[in-house]
């Protein structure tokens, strides 16, 4: 994003060793589909020294898991982030948010519903069944990663927030609290961080309300305790640490649209074949494999065509990016 000071990963390349375990392992597990995830998965789980591990969420497998695609490592995935709350650079959330409290924690409903509500995140938690989802994560600044999350549909909990016929989008507001994120201010964005999707992207099944990775609640830096994760879109739609949730009538203004809208477009689908004005989109760069296998080419819609791409049919993507 155009606020960045650096962009070096703090670790890009697997250890050998890792590397040849893993290989001997996807050989061994090659038959079987998602078991191999599952174990590649758990073989790339290696927790930094000194972090202790997070409080394990119960999930069950998901059709709509990807399949067939690497994990990115644990510690990539949590040390290397975008959460402007806690600073710029790629390694500050790590570092400053353990001043995030996450209990007690609640999400507020407002706008075009039957009523306004308020969710307890524990309520939240136990809504429905926690699904593991792997899914390619793409952001806008041409890194990618593929994360296990865990969470259900968003469309489970709109379906609970019972929103009005009349609710065309839905706004998410992330915590802004100077006490809890002294960095907020040194970003130079409109806070609260704000995001926003059309009803039908929400609604979609594969748009996950997200409360963990790798079979644990979410890191704070990873935007605990719940966030959103639009698999098709550039990593900053989903939004972390939500605490306000508000159906409204029309396009609600998202926060790196207000400060850029030539930059960043409200739809921000991923899309290989509109650059970003300063850089190109047509590929990435997989944070965690070894150098080789890191530049990728981009898919349209982040690979998930098939499933997403009729919500689009009859639309511009080179105007409405
Ligand atoms: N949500 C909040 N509240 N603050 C942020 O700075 N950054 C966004 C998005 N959600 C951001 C946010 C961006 S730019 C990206 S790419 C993703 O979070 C990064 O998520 P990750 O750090 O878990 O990879």
């Amino acid at each position: 994003m155009i606020l960045k000071k650096s962009e070096i990963p703090t670790s890009e390349i697997t250890p050998k060793q890792a590397y040849m375990n893993r290989r001997a392992f996807m050989a061994a597990a090659a038959a079987t589909g998602v078991a191999a995830i599952a174990g590649e998965r758990v073989s790339r789980m290696v927790r930094p020294a000194g972090v202790e591990a997070a409080e394990k969420l119960t999930v069950v497998n998901s059709p709509l898991s990807t399949t067939g695609v690497e994990v990115t490592p644990y510690e990539d995935i949590t040390h290397y982030n975008n959460f402007y709350e806690f600073g710029v650079d790629k390694g500050d959330p790590a570092k400053n948010a353990g001043t995030l409290r996450t209990r007690p924690w609640s999400v507020k409903v407002e706008g075009l519903v039957k009523e306004p509500k308020t969710f307890d995140i524990d309520t939240l938690l136990k809504l429905k069944p926690m699904e593991e989802r792997v899914y390619r994560f793409r952001c806008v600044e041409a890194w990618s990663m593929v994360i296990p999350w865990a969470g259900y549909s968003l469309s489970e909990f709109i379906n609970a927030c019972e929103p009005l016929p009349s609710a065309k989008y839905v706004q998410f507001l992330s915590l802004a609290d100077s006490k809890q994120e002294p960095e907020i201010y040194n970003a130079h964005l409109n806070w609260p961080y704000s995001e926003g999707l059309r009803m039908d992207e929400a609604m979609h099944p594969l748009t996950l309300l997200t409360f963990g990775l790798y079979g644990e609640v979410l890191p704070n830096q990873d935007g605990a305790p719940v966030r959103v994760i639009v698999p098709w879109k550039y990593g900053f739609k989903s939004a972390k640490s939500i605490v306000k949730v508000k159906f409204v009538k029309s396009q609600p203004s998202t926060t790196w649209n207000d400060m850029a809208p030539q930059e960043y477009g409200f739809y921000s689908n991923v899309n290989p074949n509109v650059d970003h004005p300063r850089w190109s989109q047509k590929t990435e760069r997989r944070i965690g494999f070894p150098i080789w296998k890191q530049r990728q080419p981009t898919l349209m819609f982040n690979g998930y065509g098939d499933q997403v791409a009729q919500l689009y049919a009859g639309m511009d993507l080179k105007k409405n990016y």
